[in-house]
């Protein structure tokens, strides 16, 4: 067997293993083994590439390939071990940022090694020299839009900007311009490469990628850290073309439409169509539910709250991104299984996009060893509220607005949401009356039935702890 067959090989052993990491990640009790295959797969990968590599390498590139994979080691490492779980977003945002920056040098160095030296003389037959001139531009264009856009994701997640939308005039027009632009500079980087197209469709890339998040608000965020997911998966495809690298081709495909996919779902969990995201403008914070003047708020005391608790038959906890800032997952846990001993009925319910990642709830409560089964999803907790004694709302805020669906003028009107105001009784654990991620107030808090405990998360279900 050649080593090139050998690759091959290993490539499509490495691809296979890609798609069951896929699909054991979809589920909780498989998403270790998701992660065991895809962390062979990519082994298998690298040693196939790098394998593959070496043979054409002199010896000073080898020093070059190990001394940056050793550096890229250490940084991922470093990072993985130090990052918090509410940090995750902006960190993978980054990580996003240089897949798209990894594409775009992929795809100016296919410029500068086939098309600057006239083509003819390369590798490459003369027929397949527009083919490989629009993968040229394709895979810029691609990878700068996502470098930027990640780039102020990631800004913007971390709150090193605003999360406001910028809303130039006729933005759309803008956006909609870029395009067409682009078209054009393809169609005439296709027909006679130069150094000066590709120069302007990158500095147009890069601006269409700044601008498009930019004009993104927060309660999107979500779907625009998944949507530069899957961008930065076909960048990573489009480089693969020029590369001539099956895998880097396959694996793009994969992280390109899973990404696609989990974009799909979060605006169908938020009510917002794909389009609307890409318009922007949602977010705004200062929106008309702010100024609205809602009533009292009542509060209760750790210790009334653990009364209430012990004569419920049923209680229903729905967490939210302040049960991770305030690392309460152990003690909720915890509440859990005093509760269950005592007879009573515990479950949670999971909004798709609480917290500030996919699946960020249901990671905590994972780690905290909450059992399975009585994590909920949202469709299937929605339907039992008015049966239940109690609802503990832990430092989750938009997720359970009623606003969403009572107000048309909310900002967040027409995103599903919990219905924790049908049950008996509402207890909302947070530090103060300050509105959540989207912004905007939250009459829940002001219902009859609804009674705030303030503070810090952990510390009050500790105090309810004790009080059991
Ligand atoms: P949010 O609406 O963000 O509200 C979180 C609440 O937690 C805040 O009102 C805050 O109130 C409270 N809080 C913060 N720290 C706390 C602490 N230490 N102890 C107690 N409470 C604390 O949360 P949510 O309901 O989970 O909604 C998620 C929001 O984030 C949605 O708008 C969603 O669109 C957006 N988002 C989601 C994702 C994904 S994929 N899940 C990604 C990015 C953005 P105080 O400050 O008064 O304590």
């Amino acid at each position: 067997m050649t080593a090139t067959s050998a690759a091959a090989a290993a490539y499509i052993v490495a691809a296979l293993l890609f798609i069951l990491s896929l699909a054991g990640l979809s589920r909780h009790e498989t998403a270790k083994a998701g992660n065991t295959f895809g962390i062979a797969g990519m082994t298998i990968a690298l040693a196939a590439t790098i394998g593959l590599a070496t043979r054409s390498l002199s010896a000073a590139g080898i020093t070059l390939l190990a001394v940056a994979m050793i550096v890229g080691a250490v940084i991922g490492i470093w990072r993985a071990r130090r990052v918090e779980m509410t940090g995750m977003p902006e960190l993978i945002a980054m990580l996003h940022s240089f897949v798209g920056l990894a594409a775009v040098l992929v795809g100016w160095n296919g410029y500068l090694s086939v098309e600057a030296r006239g083509g003819a003389q390369t590798e490459i037959a003369h027929s397949l020299l527009g083919i490989h001139s629009a993968e040229v531009v394709i895979g810029v264009f691609i990878g700068a839009v996502t470098f930027t856009g990640s780039i102020v994701a990631f800004l913007k997640l971390s709150g090193r900007i605003r999360s406001n939308p910028l809303m130039l005039p006729a933005h759309n027009v803008l956006n909609m311009a870029a395009l067409v632009v682009f078209v054009v500079l393809t169609v005439l980087f296709v027909a006679q490469p130069n150094l000066l197209l590709l120069a302007g469709v990158t500095a147009l890339a890069l601006a269409l990628g700044w601008h498009l998040v930019a004009s993104i608000g927060g309660g999107d965020m979500p779907v625009v850290v998944s949507m530069l997911n899957s961008y930065s998966g076909w960048a990573a495809a489009a480089s693969g073309f020029l590369l001539g690298n099956d895998l880097l081709i396959i694996t793009g495909a994969l992280v390109g439409s899973s990404g696609a996919y989990l974009s799909y779902i979060m605006c169908r969990a938020m009510n917002r169509s794909f389009l609307s995201v890409i318009a922007g403008g949602f977010g705004n914070e200062g929106g008309t539910a702010v100024d609205r003047d809602y009533g009292d708020h009542t509060e209760i005391t750790a210790e009334d709250t653990a009364e209430l608790l012990r004569d419920a038959s049923s209680v229903v906890i729905t967490p939210g991104y302040g049960m991770a800032v305030a690392q309460a997952q152990s003690a909720v846990a915890e509440l859990t299984r005093k509760l269950t001993d005592r007879g009573v009925a515990v479950r949670f319910g999971i909004h798709p996009v609480a917290g500030r990642l996919p699946g960020h709830m249901n990671v905590l409560l994972a780690e905290a060893k909450v059992p399975y089964d009585i994590v909920l999803e949202m469709d299937e907790v929605n339907d039992d509220f008015d049966d239940t004694s109690v609802v503990l709302v832990i430092g989750a805020n938009d997720t359970v607005n009623p606003a969403a669906t009572e107000d048309p003028g909310s900002p967040i009107a027409g995103m599903p949401v919990l219905r924790v105001w049908e049950a008996e009784n509402v207890i909302v654990f947070k530090r103060s009356m300050n509105t959540g991620y989207a912004g905007v107030q939250n009459p829940l808090f002001f219902r009859d039935n609804s009674r705030m405990l303030f503070g810090d998360a952990r510390e009050r279900v500790e105090d309810i702890l004790r009080a059991l």
